[in-house]
């Protein structure tokens, strides 16, 4: 008897060895989820991460990267990542207010920035960093932030004034701000999952919508809309997070590793967003399918006499400390 569970005994602690050099070399795996097309700058830079990661860790860890909603939409990936069912997501900033996070929403703000580095002025000073911090508590990890430029309007009918908006339907992201936005030109916003946007394009559901470019070529929107208007009236940029207990429970060299491989894939994003979607206008333009449509300058003003007022309004769901502070580093001065 005691000879029998001596045996037992040794085959238990044979197998746990057999099975120990499997283990350790067992690659961390890191699910990185996202709602866009492959050759779009936050696809790119996805893919950028991932080679990164994979070489500076040696091989210890695996990023699999799930683009164009294959694995989540929107509003489900937020929750798949809390739940730990992925690892890494990287939403547009306009995202965050389902989650509790409504303070990520001053992104959205109509006409907020002038340019790239006002935005960037944003995220990288104090306000950006406080807003990671905001998501700690909701179990996300806040690691960079990677800019898409800015947003332009497209339908069926030319949109050159305000008045061209009114009783639109327009498909927004979940932001109450793009709502507010969408409701001062006199429109009619519906929240959809981006998945969503090209058959509801198609079929009618919605008449039109705002986006980038690159999104705009890549999902091939140009197919079921006539018009785009280069108005260039809000900005579009992604966060890219994590979930806080898987990475604070990497071992510390990992970390470190990845935290090289986000930098490093954060300034290749940002670096190819503008010529990115430079390309893609060209493509959109080549598919002659789109009258493209420069607002003049008089049209601008219209549209920003229009838009302002949703900054005041939206300070109750915003903060106003925070738009402040968003003026602050943007550089932003109301218009006349
Ligand atoms: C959208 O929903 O229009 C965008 O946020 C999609 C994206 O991730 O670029």
């Amino acid at each position: 008897m005691a000879l029998r569970r001596l045996l037992l005994a040794s085959a238990a602690v044979l197998a746990t060895l057999a099975a120990l050099p499997a283990q350790a070399q067992a690659p961390i795996v890191i699910k990185f989820s996202h709602v866009v097309a492959p050759d779009t700058p936050k696809g790119k830079g996805a893919q950028r991460f991932k080679e990164l990661a994979e070489a500076k860790t040696g091989g210890r860890v695996k990023i699999e990267v799930y683009p164009n909603s294959q694995l989540y939409k929107d509003k489900e990936e937020m929750e798949a990542l809390q739940l730990g069912s992925v690892q890494m997501l990287a939403p547009s900033l306009a995202k965050f207010g389902p989650l509790g996070v409504k303070e990520f929403e001053v992104f959205d703000l109509p006409f907020l920035f002038k340019d790239t580095d006002a935005f960037r002025a944003v995220t990288e000073g104090p306000l950006g960093a406080d807003l990671f911090k905001k998501l700690e508590p909701k179990g996300i990890k806040g690691l960079a932030y990677w800019d898409n430029g800015f947003h332009i309007m497209s339908a069926n009918k030319p949109l050159h004034t305000v008045a061209d908006f009114k009783g639109m339907k327009m498909r927004i992201q979940s932001s109450k701000v793009l709502d507010a936005q969408m409701r001062a030109l006199g429109a009619i916003p519906q929240v959809m999952a981006f998945s969503e946007l090209y058959q509801a394009l198609q079929t009618g559901v919605v008449d039109g919508t705002e986006g980038v470019p690159s999104n705009f070529y890549t999902q091939k929107i140009f197919e079921v809309q006539k018009h785009m208007t280069l108005s260039n009236h809000g900005h579009l940029a992604y966060a890219v997070i994590v979930n806080k207990k898987f990475w604070d429970g990497l071992p510390a060299d990992i970390r470190t590793q990845l935290e090289a491989a986000i930098k490093e894939s954060t300034t290749y994003a940002n670096a190819i967003a503008s010529t990115e979607n430079g390309r893609a206008l060209e493509g959109i333009k080549a598919s002659n399918r789109v009258t493209i449509y420069t607002p003049t300058p008089a049209e601008i003003n219209e549209w920003k006499k229009a838009l302002m007022p949703v900054h005041k309004e939206m300070e109750s769901r915003v903060g106003k400390a925070t738009i402040e502070a968003a003026y602050k580093a943007a550089g932003f001065v109301a218009p006349k």
